[in-house]
């Protein structure tokens, strides 16, 4: 990881621009005194709080594949990876980190951003890439000054957080004028299975995190027989993923959270736009075959997304 920061880091409580005393271990800011440790090279903003489960679950599974995660980027942004060469990514919630990589791997400078401790697993995938550095902190307060990076992204995060809405307001504001914003979110699905959801994830997120395990073991097992993953993962969900570790990942993915809204395209086209952005473009799922898409059509399809990139005005 560098020892530099691509970014300048203002102070969360008075907004100046902290002294970057990494050598030292430590951010601080001139007018109120205020640190920010580093630990294990990335300033820690914050700590895990509700998002804990993605600590646990990113630090846990090994679910990065880079081919994969290279088609699964291009399609969830439709950033091309060689427009990122030299550009100032930023990477909103970044997980494991395996899309910083893939951005990191086709020479974008990034920014990966998370909560939670998932931070340390994403500096320990990239640790190979000079350019690519993590935050600790919360994405309603990132410690940047606006208008920072050339392109952002999102990819199944802003519905995690109390309010997506401010997520995506404070997402957005980081872009530069003439930037991209890419932002994938958790799709509407219809009335029954929302009520359905919503009823047993109320179970699920407040389990312990090794018998939520167990549950989702069961689900990843029916996600690799073929009946199954096409029938009853459309009312409950599990995930259908090739490889058995993703899919244990993934089902945990759906089940712990404590926050997870469900969102439409009109709603993120309105905030896109309210947030200045123009060009909006809304990007189809990568899975084709006409079941398929008839179902995402009909919303139908859980843990589906609503996906749309944008420009931000001149
Ligand atoms: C489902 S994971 C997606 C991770 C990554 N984008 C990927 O697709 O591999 C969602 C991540 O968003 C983070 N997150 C959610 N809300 C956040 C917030 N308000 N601030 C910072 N991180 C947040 C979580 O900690 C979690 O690691
Ligand atoms: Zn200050």
């Amino acid at each position: 990881m560098s020892m530099t920061s691509p970014v300048t880091f203002l102070c969360p409580t008075c907004g100046l621009v902290m002294n970057d005393e990494r050598v030292a271990g430590l951010l601080w800011c001139p007018r109120c005194a205020l640190s920010i440790n580093f630990r294990e090279g990335i300033p820690r903003f914050v700590e895990s709080a509700h998002l804990e489960s993605f600590g646990l679950q990113w630090n846990r599974y090994e679910v990065a594949h880079a081919d994969e995660d290279r088609a699964t980027f291009q399609a969830k942004t439709g950033f091309s990876l060689d427009e990122l060469a030299g550009k100032l990514v930023l990477d909103a919630g970044c997980g494991g980190g395996r899309y910083s990589k893939i951005v990191g791997g086709a020479g974008g400078i990034v920014v990966g951003a998370d909560h939670t401790h998932a931070v340390d697993k994403a500096a320990n995938l990239c640790a190979d890439l000079e350019q690519v550095s993590f935050v600790q902190a919360d994405l309603k307060k990132l410690p940047f000054p606006p208008a920072s990076f050339d392109y952002a992204f999102s990819i199944g995060v802003m519905h995690h957080d109390v309010n997506t809405r401010a997520v995506f307001d404070t997402v957005a504001k980081m872009v530069k004028p003439g930037g991209k914003l890419a932002v994938w979110l958790y799709r509407k699905n219809q009335f029954w299975q929302e009520w359905l959801n919503t009823a047993i994830r109320k179970r699920t997120m407040n389990m312990p995190p090794e018998k939520l395990e167990r549950w989702c073991r069961i689900g990843a097992f029916l996600g690799g027989v073929p009946i199954m993953k096409q029938t009853l993962n459309k009312i409950v969900n599990f995930s259908n993923h090739p490889n058995y570790e993703n899919r244990v990942c993934d089902t945990f993915d759906w089940f712990a959270p404590q926050y997870q809204h469900h969102h439409t395209v009109d709603e993120l086209f309105e905030w896109y736009r309210e947030a200045g952005y123009e060009n909006l473009v809304v990007l189809p799922p990568e899975k084709r075959g006409t079941f398929y898409r008839w179902t995402y059509e009909k919303n139908l399809l859980i843990g589906s997304g609503v996906n749309v990139m944008g420009t931000r005005k001149s």
